[in-house]
């Protein structure tokens, strides 16, 4: 497939998903979401891949749906937008490979509801983020009204929400909306050292414990801590926790093998 709304280029190992409209500020109209199905399909079934970096093309990272092609459309085209999204989102979430989300200008609506589906998130200093689909009439539909209270707590959440009003990055740090903040001219090389830094790590401990959080979160916690021993006692058979546990015996780095 070509795109035409999106970049995919991988390099050492990491694939780099930029969303390019910058004439619209990058806001997610339907050929975009396809584009972006068929991409982050690519990347969650290539092996030689570790992690996603997704971004944005000029002053947003993602300004959001479009909304020139939301107001055209009715409850039930609606309700299938939104559930494409969401399922765009629980696949890049659950692809078994961390992406970061590199936030340079706006995260809004859509946009913020990709970077909360990112396993991390690193902001630019002069990011903006908000859920400001009240405003439109309409609530978060790409999994924000869930995924925000899971990472920032529920008062926070409903404050961002209800208020539709943005937060700069130090904001959104304070509250744990993102991980980092870094300069704009920074950003790129910030969250390729993050990836590179858990890509450094075993690869089947770093899925197992993306899907220990993220499953354990909607569990009772005896449910969630017998997922952890489950993941634990499968770890424990790899040939990768072998490698890891020698080689710090050995005093020397670990060569993962994914296997
Ligand atoms: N959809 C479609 N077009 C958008 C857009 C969006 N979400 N956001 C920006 N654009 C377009 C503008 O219409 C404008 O296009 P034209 O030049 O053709 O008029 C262009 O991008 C540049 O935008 P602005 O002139 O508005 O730029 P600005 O710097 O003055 O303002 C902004 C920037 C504050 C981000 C403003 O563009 C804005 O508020 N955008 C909308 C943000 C928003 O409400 N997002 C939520 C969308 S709904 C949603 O996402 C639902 C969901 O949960 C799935």
């Amino acid at each position: 497939m070509s795109y035409e709304n999106i970049v995919l280029e991988k390099r050492e190992g990491i694939a780099f998903l930029r969303v390019d409209r910058p004439s619209a500020l990058n806001a997610l109209n339907a050929a975009t979401i396809t584009e972006l199905e068929h991409a982050i399909d690519d990347v969650a079934k290539d092996e030689q891949v570790g992690a996603l970096i997704w971004h944005g093309e000029g002053k947003a990272f993602i300004a959001g749906a479009d909304i020139k092609e939301l107001a055209t459309l009715s409850p039930i085209e609606a309700k299938r937008l939104a559930r494409r999204g969401q399922l765009l989102l629980g696949r890049l979430e659950g692809m078994g490979k961390p992406s970061v989300a590199a936030i340079g200008g706006f995260a809004l609506g859509g946009g913020c509801e990709v970077a909360l589906a990112c396993t991390l998130r690193v902001a630019g200093d002069r990011a903006r983020l908000g859920l400001p689909e009240v405003g439109l009439g309409l609530i978060p539909g790409y999994g924000g009204t869930q995924r925000l209270p899971r990472i920032v707590g529920t008062g926070r959440a409903l404050e961002l929400i209800l208020t539709a009003e943005m937060v700069g990055a130090e904001e959104a740090h304070r509250i744990g909306l993102v991980n980092r903040i870094v300069d704009d001219a920074e950003l790129l090389d910030a969250a390729t050292a993050l990836a590179k830094r858990i890509m450094a790590n075993g690869p089947l401990a770093v899925e197992a414990a993306i899907e220990s959080v993220h499953r354990g979160s909607d569990l009772a916690l005896d449910d969630g801590l017998v997922l952890e021993t489950c993941q634990f006692g499968v770890l424990a058979g790899t040939n990768d926790m072998r490698e890891g546990t020698q080689a710090f015996i050995e005093k020397r780095k670990p060569d993962f093998k994914r296997s």
